[in-house]
């Protein structure tokens, strides 16, 4: 046996990637299967931001860079928050990770110490808790109940909290659930961590863009800027807007000494993000036509997640609260436990899944990984007609379920 750290045992490896690793095997054997998994738009990198990297590479941008980023980046950075978010960070307030995840990863450990608690929403995204817990601090998740659309109260909140509570984790809108809270629904959040001023924030606006209905998106620290701004820390990336996600681009905006401290952390472990991505991640906040590329594919998955969740509620003993942000729909499918298709007996989300592509070729997420395992996660970042083909398939499969 290897002599691994400790740590190693403390996380667990994803059960998604063990799904779409079986539909990836089914696709290559030919097998048409409708894919619902994928946590990520099925656009393009808009035209204009992959020319911006062909002419920083042209420039030479190929070389080590500051550890944030290079300035017009970190600048770039901090203007967005300003003019989006009602955020006043100052350049020296921003830095940059290879992704979102990386920017949670950097900020976990720059914060949290071994005992710490964290309070997190479920359905969480999946990363959370193995981050949290590769910090040594220990997650303490709260529950959204589906009644309520995934969203916890004050209330909960506020019972949640206790002596070793250092953290408060908030993603809205939401991956897995597809929900956003409503800026009256946060700002009750708000002023809960408000009250409790030993409370670091960790707000996840990855998906900020991505909102439906007329639903306005609010930044968690600019809910009351004198209270919070001091000790949230705003994550946010180029993945899920600007349909870059392998390029990988996140920043976060914060407290100085918090930023400091991320960037100490990077400057040990991998220097900086790639250079030549760094202009073409300034020029898709700076060019207006950044903002329209958006727009455009907000209106799109509008329209998809609209029809995917009609579709979906109209499927027998089916329950789904309507999503209004990102790109998921999250089912619950616990009606069908208990019942046998082939040789499976459907006992939880992780079987439901399973099964659903093995005998249907329909692949969704479990959402057992993200603290609910009587719920699938569906992306909507797909066609009208995948979409279509897909639920007309869960039809057949719940059929044959009975
Ligand atoms: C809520 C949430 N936060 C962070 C991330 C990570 O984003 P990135 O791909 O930029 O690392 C994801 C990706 O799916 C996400 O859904």
């Amino acid at each position: 046996m290897f002599p691994l750290a400790e740590r190693m045992n403390l996380i667990s490896e994803s059960i998604t990637l063990a799904v779409s690793a079986k539909a990836n095997a089914m696709k290559k054997a030919g097998v048409d299967v409708v894919g619902f998994g994928a946590g990520e738009p099925d656009f393009d990198t808009p035209a204009f931001i992959k020319d911006a990297a062909k002419t920083a590479l042209d420039q030479g941008q190929t070389k080590y860079t500051p550890t944030p980023c290079y300035p017009d980046l970190r600048v770039a950075i901090a203007a967005k928050f300003n003019k989006d978010n009602n955020l006043p960070y100052k350049p020296e307030q921003i830095t940059t990770g290879a992704g979102g995840k990386h920017c949670l990863y950097m900020a976990f450990m720059a914060v949290l110490n071994p005992g710490d608690e964290v309070i997190l929403p479920a359905p969480y995204w999946v990363s959370y808790p193995e981050q949290i817990k590769l910090a040594g601090a220990t997650p303490k998740v709260v529950r959204g109940e589906e009644s309520n659309s995934f969203k916890i109260t004050p209330q909960q909140l506020e019972r949640a909290i206790g002596p070793r509570t250092k953290a408060f984790v908030i993603n809205s809108p939401s991956n897995p659930s597809g929900v956003a809270y409503t800026p009256d629904e946060l700002k009750a959040l708000a002023d809960v961590i408000t009250k409790h001023p030993q409370i670091v924030a960790f707000s996840d606006e990855i998906y900020e863009k991505l909102v439906y209905d007329g639903l306005k998106f609010v930044s968690f620290a600019a809910l009351n800027p004198e209270a919070l701004l001091d000790r949230t820390l705003t994550f946010n990336c180029h993945s899920k807007s600007f349909a870059m996600t392998g390029w990988r681009v996140g920043y976060i905006g914060g407290p100085k000494p918090a930023i400091d401290a991320i960037n100490k952390l990077q400057s040990q472990m991998n220097s900086h993000i790639t250079s030549f991505t760094q202009h073409p991640a300034a020029v898709a906040l700076n060019d207006p036509r950044g903002a329209e590329s958006v727009e455009q594919m907000r209106k799109q998955f509008e329209k998809r997640g609209k029809h995917m969740w009609e579709r979906l509620t109209k499927l027998p003993k089916i329950t789904c609260p309507r999503p209004n942000g990102a790109f998921y729909c999250f089912p619950n499918v616990s009606a069908y436990f208990g019942k046998t298709v082939g040789n499976t007996k459907i006992t939880d989300a992780i079987s439901f899944a399973a099964a659903l592509l093995e005998q249907n070729h329909v692949a969704v997420v479990p959402g057992n990984d993200c603290g609910f395992d009587t719920h699938v996660r569906l992306s909507f970042a797909t066609s009208m007609e995948q979409i279509d083909k897909g639920i007309d398939r869960i039809d057949q499969f719940l059929k044959k379920l009975g």
